[in-house]
């Protein structure tokens, strides 16, 4: 492999003289800027990423800290992510915490081993102290969708207070509802309760009065599936249903066929995240979408702007979900 030692050789340079001319810093004469561009070319020598990091402490590359890879909405977020970190010259080191400590902090540590220039965090399981350590160590650091806590640096998050309220507001405009299911994703987690938060203010808005019932579950198809069929051994009647997102709501529909109920005729489902597979299943899901092109670009955008101006002051970012209604409501 060529490396800049024979470039400089060949050229009659030192390898810092080489270095300098690469990354376009320093003084050097147009004869040799050249020359050492010339050898380049007649080497083909490619500079090697990892030593480029090394000797620069900084990398071309992203820290993507997720909770979870099982759930449709992260990969589609990572993609969105990806891709315009791709677009704008970065490269992603995805790390999936699988919403465990100890991996979140086996992957703080690989995120400095690696030298980052940044870091995008998703986890619940990460704390401010985390995020100071990051950027002691000069990764710029942002949070997204969970890590939605009270610390000094850029976040982006999404209003679901505002999400679960136009969900269940558009299960109430089909008239004499008599019971609404709301199953939440894990109770400790904001982005539930937020969406519970909204799912009662609907309510409050309503003439009559609507029995409601609350199950909580952990975002997955099978955990929603489970949920609703429990209520319905229980021989509990419902004909809606908002789901905290459209995993357990797909996993909602599939306990409603189980027991002969049919959707929207019998129960109406309105679930969130807006996933791929809610248009694909059977009827096509509603759901509430949050505009993860918006956050994936957003977040790549905000951390290059943080990395490209030291004094760049951190900034706060609030999305507005938007209903997609479909034929399960
Ligand atoms: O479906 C997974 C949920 O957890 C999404 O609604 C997203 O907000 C994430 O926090």
């Amino acid at each position: 492999m060529i490396t800049m030692r024979d470039v400089a050789k060949k050229a009659g340079v030192s390898v810092a003289t080489v270095s300098r001319i690469m990354n376009g810093k320093g003084k050097a004469g147009t004869e040799t800027i050249a020359r050492v561009n010339q050898v380049i070319e007649e080497l083909n020598y490619k500079p090697n990423a990892i030593a480029k990091s090394l000797s620069e402490r900084k990398s071309n590359l992203i820290a993507l800290l997720v909770p979870t890879l099982s759930n449709p909405f992260f990969p589609e977020l990572v993609r969105e992510i990806e891709m315009e970190a791709n677009r704008q010259g970065y490269r992603i080191f995805l790390c999936n915490s699988d919403d465990d400590r100890d991996k979140v902090e086996y992957y703080l540590n690989s995120m400095i081993d690696h030298y980052v220039s940044g870091a995008i965090i998703n986890s619940l399981h990460v704390g401010k102290k985390d995020l100071d350590s990051l950027e002691e160590r000069g990764i710029r650091t942002i949070t997204i969708d969970r890590a939605n806590f009270e610390h000094p640096y850029s976040n982006i998050i999404v209003d679901h207070q505002f999400g679960g309220q136009i969900a269940v507001s558009h299960l109430m405009n089909k008239k004499n509802r008599k019971k609404i299911v709301f199953i939440s994703g894990p109770k400790h987690e904001k982005s539930s309760q937020d969406r519970l938060a909204g799912f009662y203010s609907a309510l409050e808005k309503l003439e009559e009065k609507t029995e409601t019932k609350i199950v909580y579950s952990d975002f997955s198809v099978d955990d929603g599936y489970e949920a609703i069929k429990r209520l319905l051994k229980q021989s509990e009647t419902f004909d809606s249903i908002f789901s905290s997102n459209d995993a357990m709501a797909i996993g909602a529909m599939r306990a409603c066929y189980e027991y002969g109920l049919k959707i929207p005729e019998d129960v109406s489902i309105v679930g969130y995240d807006n996933i791929q597979m809610a248009s694909f299943v059977q009827p096509p899901l509603s759901t509430v979408d949050q505009h993860k092109q918006d956050i994936g670009a957003k977040a790549v955008d905000e951390l290059i702007r943080l990395l490209n101006d030291e004094q760049a002051k951190p900034k706060q970012y609030r999305l507005k979900p938007v209903l997609i209604p479909r034929r399960t409501s």
